[in-house]
């Protein structure tokens, strides 16, 4: 029998997920089919059970359910638990088994894709919500020289980086208002704010893009996001959005669904053709 995954959020509709999965299985030989399912707001748990009982072997989880994905699990990998948010389950024997692969994929785009290693490079991570929360951990782990998490709201970036487990990484790692940004600058700027949402730019001092420097948004759309375009006005010298990113990181959850790593690289090209 075909074996079942979903991706479930709320909304779900616009999910490329669905598209990338079946390029996946493809390539790899994989037989499986993979279908977006709307969960109602205060649904998630109920989705998650139907799902599973129809034969649903995982899923992942978008916004707004990564927190509650997180607490329906019994088992948790470290990255997941770093990031205390999940967007990959694993249905095993009784239980479920919760990872987080956006910090991977974000990882395996910046270092693979774009060929930047963040290893003694000056980083800021913009925002402070469920997306920074996902990506803070990887990224202090490839030891950046420092790391600089800023925030509209500035006691919430400060609270994001005391809360996350400390490992012995050399990493200046600090929290902060956009304020305190004046006057400083980054070899690699990531956007995880949802400002590009609502086609917003924040509040970013200029000379913030160091010389030689690449400009990330996690977000992806057409054209150049508000902070891309801003990045690119700056002298940014690289602009990326995240459409890598969500490639990789569903790459990441197929390898921990069916044990085979699929290539990405056409994944990306295919979705980026008009
Ligand atoms: P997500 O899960 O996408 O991270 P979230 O948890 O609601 O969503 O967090 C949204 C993030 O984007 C927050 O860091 C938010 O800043 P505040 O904490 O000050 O609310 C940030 N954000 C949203 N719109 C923004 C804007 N127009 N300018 C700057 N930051 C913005």
């Amino acid at each position: 029998m075909t074996d079942r995954y979903a991706v479930i959020g709320n909304p779900v509709a616009h999910s490329k997920s669905p598209q990338i999965h079946a390029a996946f299985a493809l390539e790899t030989a994989q037989d499986l089919h993979y279908e977006r399912l709307l969960a109602p707001l205060d649904g998630f748990a109920a989705t998650v059970q139907r799902f599973r009982s129809d034969g649903g072997r995982g899923c992942n989880v978008t916004v707004p359910f990564k927190l509650e994905a997180f607490c329906l699990a019994q088992a948790w990998s470290d990255r997941a638990r770093d990031a205390g948010a999940a967007n990959t389950l694993d249905f095993r024997g009784e239980g479920i088994f919760a990872d987080n692969t956006d910090g991977a994929g974000l990882l395996r785009d910046l270092m693979v894709n774009l060929g930047t290693p963040l290893q003694d490079k000056r980083v800021l991570l913009l925002g402070a919500g469920g997306a920074s929360q996902g990506v803070l951990g990887p990224l202090l782990e490839q030891r950046p020289a420092e790391l600089v998490v800023a925030n509209r709201t500035p006691h919430k970036a400060s609270q994001l980086v005391e809360k996350l487990p400390r490992r012995a990484t050399g990493t200046r790692l600090t929290g902060c208002g956009f304020g305190e940004l004046a006057g400083r600058n980054f070899e690699v700027v990531v956007n995880a704010t949802s400002s590009s949402l609502s086609d917003e730019l924040p509040p970013l001092p200029n000379g913030l893009f160091a010389e030689d420097s690449l400009a990330y948004d996690m977000m992806y759309g057409k054209g150049l996001s508000p902070f891309l375009r801003f990045a690119q006005m700056q002298g940014a010298t690289r602009c990326a959005d995240g459409l890598g990113m969500l490639v990789e990181q569903a790459a990441e959850s197929f390898l921990l669904w069916r044990g085979v790593r699929p290539s990405t690289r056409s994944v990306i090209d295919s979705l980026r053709s008009p």
